[in-house]
Order: C-alpha cells, then structure tokens, then sequence
C-alpha cells in the first residue's frame, strides 16, 4: 500500500509511541489507580503540554489545553470569544471545522462574517484583511493552510493588520501543525491556535488542543463546563489556565500519544520534515506536468504549499480516479469535498471535487514515482 492521506490523518503510530502506548496500557490497573489521584494524568499532560508550547512556539506550557480535536478547539474558540453584534472575517477556503460554528452563529444573527476570497489557487491579497475591518470587527479567523489546495495562506501579515486594530486572531493549524516550522521568519503567533493530534502530530485520532494568549483566554467564556478537579467549592469555572477549558476526566492515553509523537517531532525538527515534504511535492508537481489530462489545482509551488497537491483527471470522475489508483495500485488518496465546500468553490472544482495526494514524513520519493507512473497509466 502506498498512503498518500497524510492531510486526513496519519498513517501509523511511531514504534515509540506504539511502545510508550503499550507500556501504559499493560499497567491499567496501576494507571488507573493513579489518574484516580490525577498524579499520572496531570504529569503525561504537562509533559505533552511542555511539547506542544515548544513546537508553537509559545514559552508557557499551562497555555496548552487539550481537547477532541481541531473541531472541538474551532467550535470552543468561537461560541466562546463571539458575542451578539460582532463582526467575522474569515476566508474562502476554510474548512467546515470553522466554517460551520461560524454559519450557525450568522443564521442565528448573533454575528456578521465576512469571507474574504482567495484566488482559484488559493491565495490571498492580505490587502484584502485591511479592507474588511469594520467597527465591529472582533476577529479573525483563517487557516494557515487550505486542506484541498495545499496553499500557504499569509497568517503572518493577516494576523499582523488584525493586530494593529486590536482583532482577536484565530488560526487553524489543523493541517500545519508539526508540518510547518512556527518559529520561521518570523514566527507565526495569534491569539488562539487550534491544531489536530492526528494528522501532522502523528497522534492517537480524538486528541488535539488549543493554545490560548492571555488576550483571549480572559475573553474566552467556556463552552464547555464541569468538574475540574480544582477550585470545586464554586459553581464557576476556575478562570486560570488550563482548567478553564479542560473540565471532565481527560483522554490521558490520547494525551500520552500526543507528548511522546511530538517531542519525537521536536527532536527531529519540523524544518527537516518541512524539506523532506518540500521535496516530496515538487517531485511530485514536476511529474504531473508531464502527464496528459491532469489539472493541478493549488498553487503549484512547493516553497508556498504543504506537501498536498488536489488534482482532476479530465473525462473521470473523482471517486473513480481515487478507486483505480487504489485497486490498480493500492494507492490511498481522498477525492471529494473534503469537508471544505468553500474551498472547492474557490478552486472552481465545486461540487464534483478533486482527488487529493497529501505526503509526509513516512513518504519515500520511490512512492511519489510508483504514483505517477499509476496516473499515466491511467
Ligand atoms: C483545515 C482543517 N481544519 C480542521 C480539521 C478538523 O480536525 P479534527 O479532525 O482534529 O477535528 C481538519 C481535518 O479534517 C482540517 O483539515
């Protein structure tokens, strides 16, 4: 099998992790006994939050809260910062994770969005951010990277204006996290981040966080409340961090995934993984040119993409191309919206979808040529 779904979720666990997991789990009763306490579970998630602060280059670790996953951190960071009369901006190629809690609250006129529209490739003219602030306007909320075009979008400068008129700024680091360093040029900060243990961090599925600026963890009303094993004399969430987002028994063995893959990551550094992906998409964007009836939708540069590349095969469908390169090949793609309407709008590839590659760092160049000799054959 080849597995080119990176983008939907990580193929497999490292043996470290499979290895810590396994330690964990033969030990339940002793674990048990001691989550009971909290002693185990508090300490696995300092350690994972230790990790996660360094990679997003954040230096307070309590500002890591750990939650299901991007969708949940998405929907906290936006029923919880939004108020009645506030105004949104946000992007045409979000994913459904931001996309959906923000429509609900526009039908619900609680709030205004605005989607400021990427080119079909993607991209998008920071200008436009400037242009769109209103009175009104409370926050901004963008991914740093589309997950059906693989484009790079311009945190960094959007986050930069939205700061210069004091607006909240909410990034999805779903497909970027682990993926792109966050201390390049820069370094790329924003009030809220929320990011996916499954994907990019190499994770257990149904693990993932937030982590909050102090802007925004005083604004932030908690979506979500109970015990939380701290100030428990009060009906009040506790309002320090990161209790005030994490009530209920934690997913510790998710949270123990999280601690062991990243530091791994970390010990490897997320630059590295960014070349090898780096070169991974522009081997495989320089094949596709040569191969008859592909369009390649995105940007087609590796320096401003993850190593994600969305392409339709003229005369298929996408289902079908992604089924042949499976029974032909054992090749694993996505095709279809992949939960993003918006972006496939954008792209022009609205409703019939792309078939999407997304690589990383377990992929092998000789994978990225078995998949383009799979395509000109078909
Ligand atoms: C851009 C983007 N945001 C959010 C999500 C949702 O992440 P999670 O699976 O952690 O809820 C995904 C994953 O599908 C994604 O690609």
């Amino acid at each position: 099998m080849i597995y080119a779904n990176y983008a939907a979720t990580s193929p497999a666990l490292s043996p470290a992790v499979i290895e810590t997991l396994r330690e964990y789990l033969g030990g339940t009763h002793l674990n048990a006994a001691r989550n009971f306490e909290g002693l185990e579970a508090g300490a696995t998630a300092l350690r994972a939050r230790k990790a996660v602060a360094k990679l997003f280059n954040v230096a307070d670790p309590l500002k890591a809260v750990f939650t299901s996953g991007a969708t949940l951190s998405l929907n906290m960071a936006i029923n919880g910062l939004l108020k009645e009369g506030d105004h949104v901006i946000s992007t045409s190629v979000e994913h459904n994770a931001a996309a959906r809690p923000l429509e609900a609250l526009q039908k619900n006129d609680i709030i205004e969005t605005d989607w400021l529209p990427c080119a079909a490739d993607g991209s998008l003219d920071t200008e436009t951010v400037r242009k769109a602030i209103r009175k009104n306007t409370r926050a901004l909320v963008m991914s740093h990277a589309s997950n059906v075009l693989g484009t790079v979008l311009p945190v960094a400068e959007c986050f930069g204006i939205a700061r210069e008129y004091g607006i909240l700024t909410i990034l999805d680091a779903a497909q970027t996290g682990g993926v792109l360093p966050f201390e390049a040029d820069g370094g790329v900060t924003a009030d809220v981040i929320a990011f996916t243990g499954h994907k990019g961090l190499g994770a257990l599925a149904g693990t993932g966080g937030l982590v909050i600026g102090e802007k925004a963890a005083a604004q932030m009303r908690p979506w979500i409340r109970g015990g939380t094993g701290s100030v428990s004399q009060s009906l009040n969430m506790p309002q320090f961090l990161p209790d005030k987002f994490e009530p209920g028994t934690q997913n510790t063995i998710g949270i123990l995934s999280l601690a062991v893959s990243v530091e791994e990551i970390l010990s490897v550094g997320v630059e590295n993984i960014r070349e090898h992906e780096r070169s991974l998409t522009a081997r495989f964007l320089a094949g596709l040119r040569e191969i008859k009836k592909i369009t390649v939708h995105g940007i087609l540069d590796p320096d401003r993409c993850t190593a994600l590349v969305s392409i339709a095969v003229r005369g298929y469908d996408a289902g079908e191309v992604s089924r042949r390169l499976f029974e032909n090949r054992g090749i694993v793609t996505r095709s279809g919206l992949h939960c993003s309407p918006l972006a496939h709008k954008t792209a022009g590839t609205y409703p019939h979808g792309t078939v999407r590659f997304s690589f990383g760092r377990g992929t092998a160049m000789e994978e990225i040529d078995t998949i383009l000799e799979a395509l000109s054959e078909l």
